[in-house]
């Protein structure tokens, strides 16, 4: 799986040609419309608002696609913040340098003053202050399947002489207990992802966007293959030519955040997340200004999919530093002299009660 996604040659995201905008293999939220990003940028806001408003912020966002979340993002930001945009940076990083350089194309003219950059490959290295965000990136690691038999887990795998679905014990006391029959992908780097950012990530929020069951996978396997929109027969059919993915395991993602560290401020579901940041108030003058009735209908249908098209989707908002301790007691009001061009904060937990102004 590691090979079919991320080959140098010829893995599926290395592929110049990848687009996540309805004309490849499956769309992305970002691409239904610019309200996500919005809304995504009030989430952002608000927490930069309870860390006191630096007049520094440094926001990265990791596996940016092909860069029109961060357009959408900036964009907002900037109208938002006012003359306190000077003071931001977004960096977009990518397993893939082909990818972020791609994306950091298409945003580039959309920065305003906000300083774009393309950091190493990883992410940011030194310790800071400021936001991370992942659209749709944890279900794009590699996993393992498991399925439980006799009482305990067999590794279900690709051998190259033995063949496809050679299995073999394994002794992993981090699973859970074998249910006979389950099933159960487990991509470690995902929960390695969210360790390495509690290293890095000293004050601020950890915004995790995937699709996966709230509850685990109930012993389903969801490994799947896409191409063209269609489920495809064969995971192992054209490696690097049809997408790969299985169902971030949320309750295995939050218990690593949790020993690692982090605050969980909220878990829940991508409609209500963007409900709660705000989606209602940022659409109505979207539509409104509308420039013909056509155009009126496709809005509306828009708002409707990224509220009901999205119904496995989860977002995990984990805070750290000045962030978690802000966001654990109800916040102050917001004080005047907040550098924000966009008026008094709400105040409250940025769980609830955020609106676009
Ligand atoms: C499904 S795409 C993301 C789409 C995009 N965020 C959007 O909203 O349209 C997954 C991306 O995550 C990238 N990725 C995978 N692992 C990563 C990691 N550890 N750090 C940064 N990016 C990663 C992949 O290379 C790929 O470009």
């Amino acid at each position: 799986m590691e090979i079919a996604l991320y080959a140098p040659e010829g893995g599926y995201y290395t592929r110049p040609d990848l687009t996540f905008d309805g004309g490849g293999d499956f769309y992305t939220a970002p691409a239904v419309a610019p309200l996500f990003g919005w809304a995504v940028a009030e989430r952002l806001l608000a927490a930069w608002r309870l860390q006191g408003a630096p007049r520094r912020y440094r926001i990265v966002e990791l596996g940016p696609g092909d860069g029109t979340l961060a357009g959408d993002i900036l964009e907002h930001l900037g109208r938002r913040l006012g003359p306190a945009a000077g003071g931001f940076s977004y960096e977009l990083a990518d397993r893939s340098s082909a990818r972020a350089e791609a994306a950091y194309r298409r945003a580039a003219g959309r920065a305003g003053a906000i300083a774009l950059g393309l950091p190493p490959r990883t992410g940011a290295a030194t310790p800071f202050p400021g936001a991370v965000i992942a659209n749709e990136v944890l279900d794009a690691f590699p996993c393992r399947r498991f399925v439980a038999r006799g009482g305990r887990w067999f590794e279900r795998y690709v051998d190259v002489a033995a063949g496809v679905g050679t299995e073999r014990p394994v002794d992993r006391p981090d699973l859970p207990a074998p249910e006979e029959g389950a099933e159960l992908e487990v991509a470690d780097g995902a929960a390695g992802l969210v360790r390495s950012w509690a290293d890095r990530l000293t004050d601020g929020l950890l915004l995790l966007l995937d699709y996966g069951g709230p509850a685990g996978n109930g012993g389903r396997a969801t490994l799947q293959s896409l191409r063209g929109h269609r489920a495809g027969r064969d995971l192992l059919e054209d490696p690097g030519r049809q997408d790969l993915s299985a169902w971030v395991d949320f309750p295995r993602i939050r218990a690593a955040a949790r020993r690692a560290g982090f605050l969980e401020v909220a878990f829940r579901s991508q409609a209500e997340a963007l409900t709660d940041w705000g989606l209602g108030d940022l659409a109505r003058p979207w539509i409104a200004a509308a420039p013909e009735p056509v155009e009126r209908v496709r809005r509306h249908l828009a708002v409707k999919n990224l509220l009901f098209g999205f119904p496995n989707f989860q977002v995990l908002e984990l805070a750290a530093g000045a962030l978690a301790r802000a966001s654990a007691v109800p916040a102050p009001p917001a004080r005047a002299a907040d550098p924000g061009a966009d008026g008094p904060a709400g105040g409250g937990r940025p769980a609830t009660g955020m609106r676009a102004r």
